[in-house]
């Protein structure tokens, strides 16, 4: 078991060989040594009840991606210079939900991968190099896509155009319009749109869920422009919204590309692009991308394994079900306290926006800050997201049940009606 003397001496070590740009979660940080399904335990031998983690999206080490991925580490890891089975069924199955008819796919090893190549293909095949993403959005680290990711305080890359997020119904209704006046300016610098690039939950501007299809505007209007739509779905994808596999299904679209990755092997690190079989012919006129771990043997027997859990426990209708229902707690709760603003989001991605606590005497992300170290105290994790940082990020694996859900709520409405 461990001790604060303990922790005290990680945190020096830490702070003596990684470099400051890392973030540790919570005013105490927590030593986590180990997980099964929705729970985390840390050294000291608590454990918490995890309601963040959207990348466990089966839960923590499940037995059944365990073993899959042991199995293949025993047996043969290669690359995709060779003639497998696993990229393929892997292939096969991930385009059966986006692009039945005909797609094709890249695998590669992260999400910042897959949205920098992506967005390498639009300028490719459009000739053009112009890019619209929200003015809070986050896609990745390269150099490339964190010129497309303000979140991260970069300043925007070369091309890049900024619409504001569509959080709220009167935002979300206009957004088209916004998306049509950022192509307007784009075409009068004499920029030519290669890419609407769009995280379909807009996670880092807070989560913006509905009204379904509110996304079709602006996807018409920047295809008229001679753009491609490229769907980020890095956080929504996998179920995680429940009903579909995909955050762009909710809004009736089909994007011309689709990155993906987090969820894709729960924990493993395997991500891709997947879009219209024209648009990666086109690419590959003279072009090569080869990936060395992407589409490696162990990354696809997993994510084959995650794609099969996800089936055979119905964890869709799961997520569906526990989110209506952890929303419908959490409705509650707001029509009760008057603190919480606003609950948005879909399945099991939920943000719950924060007003004015009487009980705290703070506001927006202060009060978030301090409703996100209380949970964690009272062992159950979430985080903070949005632009203003006050909206509380849930996104738990989709094995979250009933149960779990009232550990959540009981925790918050305990947190917000506390002092501390
Ligand atoms: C929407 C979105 N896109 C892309 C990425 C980048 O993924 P990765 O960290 O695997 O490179 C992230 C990571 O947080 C993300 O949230």
């Amino acid at each position: 078991m461990s001790t604060p003397a303990d922790t005290a001496a990680l945190l020096a070590r830490r702070a003596r060989t990684l470099a400051p740009t890392y973030q540790l979660f919570y005013e105490q940080p927590l030593e986590i040594v180990r997980a099964s399904g929705v729970w985390m335990y840390a050294a000291d031998g608590r454990r918490y009840l995890d309601a963040y983690n959207n990348v466990p999206v089966v839960g923590h080490c499940h037995p059944q991606v365990v073993e899959a991925l042991c199995r293949q580490a025993r047996t043969l890891n290669t690359h995709t210079r060779y003639l497998a089975e696993q990229p393929l069924q892997l292939a096969e199955e991930l385009l059966g939900t986006l692009l039945p008819e005909s797609g094709r796919v890249i695998f590669t090893c992260t999400g910042s991968e897959a949205n920098d190549l992506a967005v390498r293909i639009s300028k490719a095949v459009t000739g053009g190099s112009g890019f619209i993403i929200t003015e809070f959005a986050y896609h990745g680290a390269t150099d490339l896509v964190a010129g497309l990711s303000p979140e991260d305080g970069n300043p925007l890359g070369p091309g890049v155009y900024t619409v504001a997020p569509p959080i709220g119904p009167q935002a979300a209704a206009s957004f088209g319009a916004r998306v049509r006046r950022c192509i307007e300016r784009m075409q009068a610098d004499g920029v030519r749109p290669a890419a609407l690039l769009l995280d379909t939950i807009f996670s880092s501007e807070g989560v913006a869920s509905d009204p379904r299809g509110f996304l079709a505007d602006a996807v018409s209007a920047v295809r008229a422009a001679g753009g491609l739509f490229i769907a980020d779905e890095v956080q929504p994808g996998f179920g995680r919204l429940g009903e579909a596999m995909w955050g762009f299904q909710r809004h009736g679209v089909t994007p011309d590309l689709i990155t993906m990755g987090k969820p894709m092997g729960n924990g493993h690190p395997i991500a891709a692009v997947a879009g219209r079989a024209d648009i990666f012919s086109e690419f590959a006129k003279g072009r090569r991308y080869f990936n060395t771990y992407g589409g490696n043997s162990v990354s696809c027997a997993t994510a084959l394994a995650v794609l099969a859990v996800i089936r055979s426990e119905n964890l869709l209708e799961n997520a569906r079900r526990s989110g209506e229902y952890l929303r419908r707690g959490l409705c509650t709760l707001a029509e009760r306290g008057g603190v919480i603003r606003d609950v948005r989001g879909a399945g099991l991605f939920i943000g719950v926006e924060l007003g004015q606590n009487p009980a705290s005497g703070l506001t927006g992300a202060a009060e978030t800050r301090r409703v996100v170290n209380g949970l964690c105290r009272r062992g159950v994790l979430v985080g903070s997201t949005g632009r203003n940082g006050d909206v509380v990020k849930i996104r738990a694996p989709l094995t979250l049940e009933e149960q779990h859900a009232d550990l959540l709520l009981e925790a918050l409405a305990h947190t917000l009606r506390s002092a501390a």
